[in-house]
């Protein structure tokens, strides 16, 4: 960048997929932007995701589910343009796949369940198919016999987060946005009344002055001290186990993305399955465990056999950043100058660009 970044009009705190996603649309509209991560850039939570972007799919009852769908809808609609212009900032992919989702039932009680997601679904006019259970195996030949209802959500679709991750960074590199990594954030500063941001301090004592301060460091939210405690939001960690496997014959072995109750596998062009995820209450511990993989494997395979070829190629563990009620905080805080932009729960790749476009916009004083 030719003008250079001496304070940073805005400091954001995470460089995960929502930081920087935040970061890339706020240099756009023109400010000069930080990002500071506790690690490396990309590696947290995002890195761990499967990259579902599947609104429809996941779907709740209740005022909180409500309001996730909504924030799903708007943010996976904007996801083709997103992806669209990432990919022409950076000059890399981001591995969307527009295969759709199935919700798949096992048993007679899974079906019943299912039913009544189909029901609820169709009464709020979303886009969800029933189909029986030689239906979807004619669509998914590599389901088990063994089938017994799906539900097709044909808009809901996924990307690869470490493809979106590489190629954010880039067209933040790109654009300008100055990342620093192995930046620990210590505590937000505030002026001497204590209502207004004036920048963070880090863990090894150095002073970042901002105007206006973005906190998007997921899980790690909660470790942030200077806050008065009326001004906080309540993230935890929720621990989530996760598998990356390879087809050796390439792919083909599933198009769709299925989901049952128990974990989910998403496929990729290459022939490569993410195949996710344990949800536990752990806090910070971060092993992996026989028990959680034992279960996402037994659950899968009894819905697609064929997983049994598969190679593994990896097991990750993520913390997923959990609010009270597992929706987001996006948008202002309690004091001036301070912006959430975390609480993402399991969500967090499919709200990035509406998380990005709320919060941009009112970092730039304009109405998204
Ligand atoms: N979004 C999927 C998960 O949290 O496991």
């Amino acid at each position: 960048m030719s003008d250079g970044i001496r304070s940073a009009d805005v400091v954001i705190v995470g460089g995960g997929v929502i930081g920087l996603a935040v970061a890339w649309r706020a240099r756009e509209k023109g400010l000069s932007v930080k990002v500071l991560e506790r690690e490396e850039i990309g590696r947290g939570t995002s890195y761990v995701a499967a990259g579902m972007l599947a609104p429809v799919a996941e779907a709740e009852f209740g005022a909180a589910g409500k309001r996730l769908l909504e924030l799903g809808l708007r943010s996976a609609e904007m996801w083709p343009g997103f992806a669209a212009e990432l990919e022409r900032a950076s000059g890399g992919e981001v591995g969307l796949l527009r295969t759709g989702t199935l919700l798949l039932a096992r048993d007679e009680d899974e079906a019943r369940a299912l039913e009544r997601q189909l029901a609820f679904r169709q009464s709020l006019g979303l886009p969800a198919e029933r189909l029986l259970a030689s239906a979807a195996r004619e669509r998914e030949p590599g389901l088990a016999p063994t089938v017994r209802l799906a539900i097709e959500c044909p808009e809901d679709h996924s990307v690869d987060p470490r493809l979106v991750l590489a190629a954010l960074r880039q067209a933040c590199e790109n654009a300008g946005v100055e990342i620093r990594e192995r930046a620990a954030v210590e505590s937000v500063e505030l002026d001497d009344a204590g209502t207004r941001v004036t920048g963070v301090i880090l863990r090894a004592g150095e002073r970042v002055p901002a105007g206006l301060v973005v906190l998007a460091a997921g899980a790690w939210t909660g470790q942030i001290a200077g806050l008065p405690s009326d001004a906080q939001i309540s993230v935890r960690p929720v621990k989530g186990q996760i598998l990356r496997l390879r087809d050796p014959a390439g792919p083909g072995l599933l198009r769709r993305v299925v989901r049952f109750q128990g974990g989910y596998l998403v496929p990729r062009a290459d022939g490569s399955y993410v195949l996710g995820a344990t949800v536990e209450e752990k806090g910070f511990e971060l092993s992996p465990t026989a028990g959680g993989v034992y279960e996402l494997l037994r659950e899968a395979h009894e819905l697609v056999p064929g997983i049994d070829e598969l190679q593994i190629e990896e097991l990750s563990v993520g913390l997923r950043p959990g609010t009270p009620d597992n929706t987001p905080a996006i948008g202002p805080g309690a004091v001036d100058g301070l912006m959430w932009a975390t609480g993402h729960y399991r969500n967090g790749i499919l709200l990035a660009p509406l998380t990005a476009e709320l919060v941009v916009a009112e970092l730039a004083g304009v109405p998204a």
